[in-house]
């Protein structure tokens, strides 16, 4: 079963115009990289290129590098866009050192990732202040001022928990099952959403979360998190990781401690990049919900719109599906990441 879900008042309008991206494997280098020759360029046509400076999260899963690479084939100079692109290597203080360069270089749009929700309101103003516009993507921040930036592209994080919930609600209410929780980034806005939605949903059934530890969204902290958590609890049913990254680190603990990863412990994890995808068709993984990181066209829609002073919609909610394994393996011959 493919359940698809769309929602927010604009589509994932470029979504569905998918990049070719390759396999993806987790905490993979991804060094800084200044695409930018900080030269005014042209496009092909005469028009003048958009010098955009981009501040990533990181590189700490399939998810992200999928993510880097829809933004960096997009945001071309063929597209019309002067690319300056950094890896905050999951550290806030090296986005607002990004972003502040960025605004010293006076670019003439600002994106960036949020690796956590709040401390941004200072770094904002100050772009705010420098009339450079900045375009939120994939995370959200917590703000009382929404006029600090332009537009929010991104997942419904919460109602992807409230999936999670409510199929392992589905499944196994009336079982007494005791769940462990894999979460992502500390203060990240998908972590603390995905476990309030996954909270919410199984409110009211007998499944009960008897532990919740950050894995950082990485596979190697996923597998020490699960490692711990079954050497202190003998009654784990399932496991909720807030990224496939930390499932697929979770199937190797479990099964290095001498059981069956789908079987003896289940596992519902979020993203459904092709190694989870994988795992899922294998019977190891139960249930995935998407996060679709195709986000770069979209990214790019909105920066010309924003440059040529239309009005943009302050929150674009992107388009998620999920899978059992019956629908990953129909999906994994095409999927794009
Ligand atoms: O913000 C999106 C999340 O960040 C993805 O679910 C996760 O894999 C990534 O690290």
């Amino acid at each position: 079963m493919a359940r698809k879900m769309m929602r927010g008042t604009v589509a994932a309008l470029s979504a569905t115009a998918l990049l070719a991206l390759g396999a993806c494997s987790s905490e993979q280098a991804a060094p800084s990289t200044d695409t930018s020759n900080g030269d005014e360029q042209m496009a092909e046509g005469g028009d003048e290129l958009i010098s955009i400076g981009f501040s990533q999260v990181g590189a700490e899963s399939g998810w992200r590098a999928a993510n880097t690479q829809s933004i960096q084939d997009t945001l071309t100079e063929e597209n019309g866009f002067d690319l300056n692109f950094s890896d905050a290597q999951q550290k806030q203080e090296n986005q607002i050192q990004a972003i502040s360069s960025y605004i010293a270089q006076g670019v003439d749009v600002i994106a960036f990732s949020p690796v956590v929700e709040t401390g941004w309101d200072p770094i904002l103003q100050e772009a705010k202040a420098a009339g450079i516009p900045v375009i939120l993507t994939d995370r959200a921040v917590d703000s009382d001022d929404d006029t600090l930036y332009e537009s929010f592209i991104g997942s419904d994080f919460v109602l992807e928990g409230e999936m999670a919930g409510e199929w392992a609600a589905e499944q196994y209410d009336g079982e007494g099952f005791k769940v462990v929780e894999l979460q992502g980034t500390t203060g990240s806005a998908p972590a603390i959403d995905r476990q309030q939605g996954f909270a919410d949903a199984i409110a009211g059934s007998d499944l009960e979360v008897i532990d919740s530890q950050t894995g950082n969204f990485t596979r190697t902290e996923g597998k020490q998190v699960m490692e711990g958590f079954l050497q202190k609890h003998d009654d784990i049913d399932v496991v909720f990781a807030h990224n496939d990254d930390m499932g697929l680190g979770a199937i190797e603990a479990i099964e290095a401690a001498g059981m069956v990863p789908g079987e003896d412990i289940q596992i519902i994890t979020i993203d459904a990049v092709k190694d989870g995808m994988q795992a899922l068709a294998d019977g190891k993984i139960n249930y995935i919900v998407e996060c679709n990181p195709l986000l770069g066209p979209d990214l790019a829609e909105i920066a010309k719109a924003v440059i040529a002073g239309e009005p943009v919609e302050k929150r674009i909610v992107v388009e998620d599906e999920a899978f059992d394994q019956e629908a990953a393996i129909a999906a994994l011959p095409d999927r794009q990441y």
